[in-house]
């Protein structure tokens, strides 16, 4: 899953000779997704499936280069469940999320989404109502909130705890008594999505097995006829040590072993990952306009920031990049430059927040130079207050493979 920034970078480079307008750019290897898809999905166990929460990035390019490969899309909203269903058709889609209207519950029936995942008794009430009217049977999973005291500390936690995110685990019995008076809502099974930048794969093997132990005890329990648990996403990306990613080849063989001791009869295994899939296949490229000491510190000022890129502010990190040298200088006098020092490195906002890397040792930068940040390709771009100060937008590159073999950008 490691990003190959070699493609990339060349096209970095292409863009910058084709105009003298200060480079900032989102850049996509979308060979490289679609490999890391495969690869991911070809080392799941038997009865596993991995659909992509769009969320984490819902280019066209994107989901058009992931569709044939995953087993399908995530959307947590009727705007992404309009967008998928426009951009790729064919693809199975399941609809998740908090609060959904009327109208999303209505458009989800009518798009015939495989199924829904439902938050609440009261979501489930409406969800009911509305199937009956368009006299329609749906499938559901109830999304458990279960109160669990050892969770794994990870930074985004939607579970364990109190959170507006699923059925409390205590109201099961009552919502279950609902639904065998219900036969318009069928339940399909359970839902978990408890946490978010899981980088431990024993800890997230661990968390699964009581999502396993727990389904199972409810199917005897409730004599429920079930067939899928839905683990959610979840899995992180290291962005403060990039070389020590989320060990998934460790996480795939244990999870084959989990699911022959652990698994209830007859239930798939159902994984909605976002960040994992996308986020290393893009690229955030900014071009150095100023570099300046200000009271001891060094500030590398460059095109772009937080309002398009979001992702190291909205996770306290300084995100990974590296330096491509741009040689051409034009200006009648010395060029800006910083050698062997820690730098922190902004964008062009208005606000001290606007942060991407701090105090980050470099061996050379200077004023016109390239940086490019790694793992841009998921909460970054979609998560940005895009607008802020009216900059203009970063070009959005999409790189595919050629017949040939060589990398073009594709639409
Ligand atoms: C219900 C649900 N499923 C899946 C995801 C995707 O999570 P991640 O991108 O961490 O894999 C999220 C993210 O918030 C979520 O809320």
């Amino acid at each position: 899953m490691k990003p190959d920034p070699t493609a990339v970078s060349a096209a970095a480079y292409r863009l910058r000779a084709q105009s003298d307008e200060p480079l900032c750019a989102y850049l996509y290897d979308l060979a490289h997704l679609r490999d890391h898809a495969r690869r991911l999905v070809s080392s799941l166990p038997d009865g596993c499936e991995l659909f992509y929460a769009v969320k984490a990035n819902s280019d066209a390019p994107v989901l058009r280069a992931l569709a044939d490969t995953v087993h399908g899309f995530e959307v947590a909203s009727g705007g992404e469940l309009a967008w998928v269903r426009s951009h790729c058709p064919g693809t199975p889609v399941v609809f998740g999320g908090p609060g959904k209207t009327d109208a999303e519950l209505e458009a989800a029936i009518a798009a015939g989404v495989e199924c829904l995942h439902v938050e609440s008794l009261g979501e489930l009430r409406r969800l009911a109502w509305l199937a009956g009217g368009a006299g329609k049977k749906v499938a559901v999973l109830l999304r458990i909130n279960l109160a669990l005291a050892d969770l794994p500390q990870t930074s985004l936690t939607m579970g364990g705890r109190p959170t507006p995110f699923g059925v409390d685990a205590q109201q099961l019995p009552q919502v279950l008594a609902w639904l065998n008076r219900h036969p318009q809502v069928v339940l399909r099974g359970f839902h978990f999505h408890l946490l978010s930048h899981q980088l431990d794969a024993d800890a997230h093997l661990r968390l699964l097995q009581v999502y396993l132990q727990q389904v199972a005890i409810w199917q005897r329990q409730y004599r429920l006829e079930i067939d899928q648990i839905n683990v959610g996403g979840g899995i992180g990306i290291n962005y403060r040590e990039p070389d020590r990613q989320f060990a998934w080849e460790r996480f795939s063989r244990g999870l084959a072993t989990l699911m022959a001791d652990a698994a209830p009869g007859r239930c798939r295994i159902r994984f909605e990952l976002g960040r994992y899939v996308s986020a290393s296949c893009g690229y955030y490229l900014m071009q150095v306009l100023d570099i300046k000491r200000n009271l001891g510190r060094r500030f590398v000022i460059a095109r772009g920031g937080t309002h398009h890129f979001r992702t190291p502010y909205a996770q306290g990190h300084s995100h990974p990049f590296r330096i491509l040298p741009v040689e051409s200088w034009h200006y009648p006098f010395a060029r800006p430059e910083v050698e062997r020092s820690r730098v922190d490195v902004v964008g062009q906002l208005c606000t001290p927040k606007d942060v991407l890397a701090s105090a980050v040792y470099v061996e050379r930068l200077r004023v016109g130079d390239l940086l490019l940040f790694t793992y841009a390709g998921a909460y970054a771009w979609h998560i940005s207050h895009h607008d802020f100060l009216r900059h203009p937008h970063p070009r959005q590159i999409y790189l595919s493979l050629s017949q040939e073999g060589r990398h073009v950008a594709v639409q």
